[in-house]
């Protein structure tokens, strides 16, 4: 029997450091693409894949996450009293929206360490792993493409994009073959081998890992059993290697748009095609980018 996913961690402890001075006093997950924070593309895209509880792994200075995904009385009774209900309503969702538990992790030693931080909260069931600098624009989110994939084989999925050669040691990259799926033969692939930020000479294939992760519950002990590995960090990478001795895992070419929010240019590029697709605010927005003499 394959146990349905519940919950989903977002590792959110990194420092942002690529974006200081925006992110001195406040998480890098908080900067808003268009009006809303990062982190809430994410937890949207869990919501909207069917995963209704959220596990946000936290560190210092993060407390603003927590505010936003909490009840602001002050703020609801504000606009109560000044008949805002549209605002109210906004501010209201996001409260409501989704059940959260939040977990520390004290120092930041790596992907891998803040996932295990998540063990107690996740006990002994498969869970969903959301990066939310990787903002994935799709039909159906790519959340709910990988879990696809693991209700029909029950392992561990991970999304995979084809990435240029000169980018490719910014990520974990795996060795796979292709295996047809649905109809299609070149979106499934089962794991071979895997390796975190190699170099470009040494990449088994242009096949990046992206920020989503379905993972089954074996992958706690693989954690705890490797040694810190590219940046002096507990690798979820290496841990996912280690797994693959015992147990298949899969990659999902997902379909749909990522941009990479971690990045200045990515995040640039993230804005400005969130706003376009705006009702509200695309068609105006067109016409400012038209008129500026590039
Ligand atoms: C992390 C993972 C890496 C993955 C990437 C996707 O790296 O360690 O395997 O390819 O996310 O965004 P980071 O971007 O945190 O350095």
């Amino acid at each position: 029997m394959i146990t349905k996913v519940r919950k989903a961690v977002f590792p959110a402890a990194g420092l942002g450091t690529r974006f200081l001075p925006a992110t001195k006093a406040q998480p890098k997950e908080m900067l808003p693409l268009v009006d809303k924070p990062l982190i809430q593309y994410g937890v949207e895209e869990a919501l909207h894949s069917g995963v209704p509880n959220v596990i946000i792994v936290t560190g210092r200075g993060k407390t603003a996450i927590e505010d936003h995904f909490d009840v602001s009385f002050e703020l609801e009774q504000m606009l109560e009293s000044r008949h805002k209900s549209d605002l109210l309503k906004i501010v209201r969702s996001v409260s409501d929206m989704l059940n959260v538990a939040y977990v520390r992790q004290k120092e930041a030693l790596g992907l891998g360490h803040a996932v295990l931080r998540a063990r107690e909260l996740v006990a002994h069931e498969p869970f969903a792993v959301i990066l939310s600098d990787d903002v994935i624009h799709a039909e159906v989110p790519a959340v709910r493409q990988l879990l696809d994939v693991y209700d029909f084989y029950g392992a561990s999925v991970v999304a995979l994009m084809e990435v240029p050669k000169e980018a490719i040691s910014a990520y974990g990259v795996v060795d796979a073959e292709p295996v047809s799926h649905n109809g299609e033969k070149d979106r499934l692939f089962r794991i071979r081998n895997m390796v975190e930020k190699p170099r470009p000479e040494d990449a088994p294939s242009n096949l990046a890992i992206i920020g989503r992760y379905i993972l089954t519950p074996e992958i706690f002990d693989s954690i705890d059993a490797v040694e810190p590995g590219a940046g002096g960090e507990i690798q979820l990478t290496d841990a996912l290697k280690h797994l693959l001795r015992s147990r298949p895992i899969y990659g999902y070419k997902f379909e749909g748009t990522r941009y990479d929010a971690g990045d200045k240019l990515g995040f640039l590029r993230a804005t400005v095609e969130f706003a376009l697709r705006r009702s509200d605010l695309g068609a105006e927005f067109r016409e400012y980018l038209k008129s500026l003499a590039l």
